[in-house]
């Protein structure tokens, strides 16, 4: 079964064509970085309009390149949240067309279920063991994205059960807004974490929250970090003379352990030893670098290209649904929220 996925909850405009839900056909990923670079930060406005405007070749390129024509696609995935109200309507609003015009399925989804979908795709290998085996249920998400920090119990592809989650900012804001304060480019968290491999992360000794207890466990908070890093610099300083770079590596490691310490808290409470990452932040070096040291722990992420917002994990989730043989109504309306997880204090 050949499924259309269609990505614009954010500034990737992106549509991938995926048989079985599994082999990638096609996987077009338009990006509009150089268009909100100037601003350091997403414009929803523009990123809206580019949308518009490139939606219809980002999906004709998508089917071309997979090889096979509009006859050929059997069903339309698309995100329909979480993500930038205008941007989903978008995308939302051609996969309608396209599932009307072509008298197919239509399948809207949670581009966060995407995320952890996304190791699934082949080419991540790191799913299928030694024996053939491929990784099942459950397993401990880590779902870390520009607007999202979720660590979650997942025991099928929609059955998520939300442990913890930042108080505050997410992390991949974190990273986003100390890149935008001390102009060091634009996309932030890319480009720290390039910075950080020139620096010292001893340079200064940035706090973490103390969020250990009770239900608190699995959450984290990074708006104190942040403040940190741009409005308190001198009070963490270790080191007199500083550079950018010594910046960026002290602020990345903090981040980062304050995202393992809830995880391995997690993996303490529930016994579940498999972690799936998902979501922008899971292309950091340091994350990957810090849990394949956790030797009890088997860690999957997505290949790079899979990390960030793209139409293949949408079009590989939408499958799952279809062989249930479920469908969205064709008036189905975006959110700019999660919906549908379970929170649950285990
Ligand atoms: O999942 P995503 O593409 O979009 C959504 O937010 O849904 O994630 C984007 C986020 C941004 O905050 C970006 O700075 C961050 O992922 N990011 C990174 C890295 N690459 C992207 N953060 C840390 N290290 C990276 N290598
Ligand atoms: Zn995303």
């Amino acid at each position: 079964m050949k499924v259309l996925g269609i990505e614009t909850s954010c500034d990737e405009c992106s549509a991938a064509v995926v048989a079985d839900g599994e082999k990638i056909l096609s996987n077009i990923i338009a990006t509009q970085v150089p268009y909100h670079a100037p601003w350091s930060g997403v414009v929803p406005e523009i990123a809206s309009r580019k949308h518009t405007e490139w939606i219809y070749s980002v999906v004709k390129e998508a089917i071309e390149k997979s090889g096979l024509t509009v006859k050929d696609i059997n069903a339309v995935a698309v995100t329909n949240r979480p993500g930038l109200m205008g941007s989903l309507l978008v995308g939302l609003s051609f996969a309608k067309a396209f599932a009307w015009a072509s008298n197919i399925p239509f399948i809207a989804v949670d581009h966060m279920l995407a995320h952890l979908y996304a190791p699934r795709l082949i080419g991540s290998e790191q799913l299928t063991m030694s024996n053939g085996d491929r990784v099942g249920y459950p397993f401990l998400g880590l779902l870390v994205s520009g607007g999202h920090t979720i660590i979650c119990r997942a025991d099928d592809f929609d059955n998520i059960t939300v442990l913890g989650t930042t108080i505050d900012d997410a992390v991949g804001e974190a990273f986003d807004k100390v890149a935008k304060f001390y102009n060091f480019g634009y996309p932030g968290g890319m480009i720290i974490d390039k910075m950080a491999q020139k620096g010292d992360n001893k340079a200064f000794r940035f706090p973490v929250p103390s969020l250990h207890k009770g239900d608190h466990r699995y959450d984290v908070s990074y708006s104190g970090l942040k403040n940190a890093v741009i409005n308190q610099l001198d009070l963490f300083k270790v080191k007199a003379d500083y550079t950018n770079e010594d910046i960026a590596a002290s602020f990345q490691k903090t981040a980062v352990a304050i995202l393992l310490r809830a995880l391995l808290n997690a993996v303490e409470d529930t016994g579940l030893t498999t972690i799936v990452a998902g979501g922008g932040v899971a292309a950091n070096s340091l994350l990957r670098a810090k849990l394949g040291e956790q030797k009890k722990l088997r860690c999957i992420f997505p290949p790079l290209e899979l990390c960030g917002d793209n139409g293949a994990m949408i079009a590989g989730i939408g499958y799952h649904y279809l062989v249930r043989g479920e469908h969205s109504p064709l008036n189905t309306t975006p959110s700019a929220r999660v919906t549908g997880f379970k929170k649950r204090y285990p």
